[in-house]
């Protein structure tokens, strides 16, 4: 197989933010991840765990605390303003809630053609013809250009989310939740399309969630957060069918199965307690508070994100004595 080529690199990105005087809340604590060009790298766990945080960061949208994001051999936390914008041309988000992230008083159009506009793609007719391809694409129509998002439904303004996102051309999209707000009939619809337009455009993702079972139907690789940091990382078949952190199991044992009789079957794996504060956290494993396998040393340091086998990392302690647990 030919080598894979990366298009991003994170190298121990950490973001944290000032909470009052002397707090610290560390939403994203020293990641390291690759995503290869075409591919789509799924990020999952439970909310609070620094998705969004990571995702906007690796978008330049937030500034890192430390730690680098390469974009195609550059750190993107580097670039003066005009390099800036050549790369907001490079990369795009979509977000999670189609309401609140679509402009009410703007037309579908000029929503759509924003992105256009700021880097001068297109002009006039090319511009509308442009707008209208665009509608198609994500399976909306003509028609839709001069209407306003609350006539929509919500599968359809994630398209035209989606529309905009992909109206400047963009190699690279955070997907973050875009389909956590929608209906489950409109979900696999939505996740579909996507599908369908990496393939048609080769756009890379980023694709943020806290449901595992689509993020395992869309994604190449996928990492799992826990408290701003990465717990474990491995292909998508390989993490589902063989989770090697604790964390990881206990998230895995909570997807339901669709046939009855294997869902009474199913051990399910509860994790004790509520998220611990991001807010000047504790040495140690973060996951260790929750964990029933937590020894004196998980406590005591951060157990670092090991290969345990080809291409499967892992973060813990004691993973090599739970394999078969
Ligand atoms: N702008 C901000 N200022 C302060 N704290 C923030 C900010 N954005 C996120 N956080 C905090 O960072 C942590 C991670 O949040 P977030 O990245 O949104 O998690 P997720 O997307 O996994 O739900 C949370 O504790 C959240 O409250
Ligand atoms: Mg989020």
């Amino acid at each position: 197989m030919a080598e894979k080529e990366v298009l991003i690199e994170v190298k121990d990105l950490k973001k944290y933010f000032k909470v009052g005087k002397n707090a610290v809340l560390k939403a994203v604590d020293g990641v390291n991840f690759k995503i290869y060009k075409g591919e789509t790298l799924g990020l999952v766990g439970e909310s609070g765990c620094g998705k969004t945080t990571c995702g906007k960061t690796v978008m330049g949208l937030y500034d890192a605390t430390d730690g680098q994001v390469i974009f195609d051999g550059t750190d993107i936390h580097s670039l003066n303003k005009q390099e800036k914008k050549e790369f907001t041309k490079r990369a795009q988000i979509i977000f999670q809630d189609p309401y609140s992230s679509l402009d009410p008083r703007m037309t579908v159009a000029d929503i759509i053609g924003e992105g256009i506009d700021i880097h001068g793609l297109y002009k006039g007719e090319e511009r509308m013809a442009k707008i209208h391809e665009l509608l198609e694409l994500v399976g909306l129509n003509k028609e839709h250009a001069l209407r306003f998002p609350h006539e929509f439904s919500g599968g359809q303004r994630q398209r035209i989310g989606i529309a905009r996102a992909l109206a400047i051309e963009p190699e690279f999209i955070v997907c973050d939740e875009p389909i956590s707000a929608l209906d489950v009939s409109i979900q696999a619809q939505v996740v579909n399309l996507l599908i369908e337009l990496q393939q048609k455009k080769n756009l890379t993702y980023l694709f943020i969630a806290h449901d595992l079972s689509m993020v395992k139907h869309i994604s190449d690789r996928v990492g799992v957060m826990y408290l701003g940091n990465m717990v474990e990382f491995a292909d998508s078949d390989e993490l589902y069918s063989n989770p090697l952190h604790p964390y990881t199991k206990a998230l895995m044992s909570a997807i339901p199965i669709p046939d009855p009789d294997e869902e009474k079957l199913k051990r399910r794996i509860p994790i004790e307690g509520e998220i611990p504060s991001p807010i000047n956290p504790k040495p140690g494993c973060r996951f260790a508070g929750r964990c029933k396998f937590a020894t004196e040393q998980c406590f005591a340091s951060t157990p670092a994100l090991t290969e345990v086998k080809a291409e499967h990392f892992v973060a813990c302690h004691r993973v090599h004595e739970l394999e078969n647990c």
